[in-house]
């Protein structure tokens, strides 16, 4: 009997997260993500998923710390990046440089923490060195006074971020942080199952995120969203897409069959961002006749939001380039796939499942 698309396989024994698919609700380390993102900042949220508890504020401070020191591209990286063709997609970008990361120290078997820490400080400064450099404006270097997620805006835009967009940025990264055996997830898994390094599965992970079944999805929810004000028809762009085949994108999700928990905190955290907006309206009204049109024409398949539809709203509130959206889901996602990667290195078996072979013999 074969699953297809590993569906409802449980491929490993994890201490990292629970996902409730049938009450809509995602555990880090065993709290709930509603009450991580009320309480806790990304660098909290980070050391909890790499070290299984939160930090005390001296181990908080060591943490900031070392992601502040670990920020710096290394020249060689900055060369590569600079001789990237501009046509180039930014996710493609990101992988390529930190897959040159791994010529720059000694990536070895096991895989370390302090690997982690580099890995996550180094791909906001890739993202925004490359985002500048299109632009054909100058690298504005990080800014030690600041943390992770606010330094990230600072990077992007060369101008002190506003405090209410930091915190957006903020609630959505530590809502996407980790997501158990998700597809990027398992592909970072499968490649340190091989005792490669932790470089090659991060590397592995980032071409698994660009896919627009999973991480590439928000660009799709703007062009929709877009689609729909032109159109002026939400329910018929939503019915003769459905129709046809086509996948909504933002909707559906293969764990929650119900509401997913972080598209409901975001955009509760939109709605406090933006208060009254059109944008805000817009998605809210497609949200409810997809649901509508869902129900009608797949009946039974409980599909809902997820995650990437007020992602892209909340994205596009703060005034983010749609081609940033999936980059910034890989700085965020990154501290859950090295978290695996660590888990993957403790307790080690090579994942090989096996293939049915459905040829003729000659
Ligand atoms: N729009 C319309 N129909 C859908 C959608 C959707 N977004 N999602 C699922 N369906 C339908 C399928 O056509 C299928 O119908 P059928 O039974 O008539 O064949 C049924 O629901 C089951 O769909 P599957 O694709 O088998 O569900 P699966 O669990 O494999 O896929 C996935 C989940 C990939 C997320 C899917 O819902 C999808 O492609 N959604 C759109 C893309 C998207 O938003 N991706 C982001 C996911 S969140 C993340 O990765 C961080």
């Amino acid at each position: 009997m074969i699953q297809k698309g590993l569906k409802g396989i449980v491929a490993a024994e994890t201490l990292i997260s629970h996902i409730d698919g049938d009450n809509g609700k995602l555990f880090y380390r065993g709290y709930e993500i509603r009450e991580i993102t009320k309480r806790f900042s990304f660098e909290e949220a980070a050391y909890l998923l790499w070290y299984g508890n939160f930090p005390d504020a001296e181990q908080l401070s060591a943490l900031k710390d070392e992601l502040k020191c670990n920020r710096d591209l290394p020249e060689y990286v900055k060369v590569i990046i600079d001789q990237l063709p501009p046509g180039m997609d930014l996710m493609s970008v990101i992988r390529t440089a930190i897959s040159a990361e791994s010529g720059n120290s000694n990536y070895g078997w096991k895989p370390s923490v302090s690997q982690a820490i580099r890995l996550t400080a180094l791909v906001p400064t890739i993202i925004a060195y490359r985002k500048r450099q299109l632009a054909g404006k100058k690298f504005v270097p990080h800014w030690n006074d600041l943390d992770h997620v606010e330094n990230y805006l600072y990077m992007l835009s060369g101008r002190m971020p506003n405090a209410a967009h930091v915190e957006a940025l903020e609630t959505y990264i530590i809502l996407t942080l980790e997501h158990g055996m998700n597809a990027s997830t398992f592909s970072a898994r499968v490649t340190a199952s091989t005792e490669s390094d932790i470089v090659s599965a991060i590397t592995s992970a980032i071409g698994t995120m660009k896919g627009p079944l999973h991480g590439g999805a928000p660009s799709g929810v703007i062009e929709l969203l877009n689609e729909i004000a032109l159109v002026g028809d939400a329910e018929k762009v939503l019915r003769d897409k459905v129709t046809n085949g086509e996948k909504l994108m933002g909707f559906g999700h293969r764990v929650y069959k119900t509401h997913d928990p972080r598209a409901i905190s975001l955009k509760a955290k939109l709605m406090e961002l933006v208060g009254e907006d059109e944008w805000l309206d817009l998605a809210m009204d497609v949200e409810s006749t997809a649901v509508k049109v869902l129900e009608e024409l797949k009946p039974g398949r409980a599909l809902y939001t997820n995650v990437e539809f007020y992602a892209a709203a909340i994205m596009k509130a703060i005034n983010m380039d749609a081609e940033l959206f999936t980059p910034t889901f890989t700085a965020s996602r990154i501290v859950g796939w090295t978290a695996h990667v660590l888990e993957q290195a403790e307790n080690n078996t090579i994942y090989r499942p096996q293939a049915k072979y459905n040829g003729s013999f000659k």
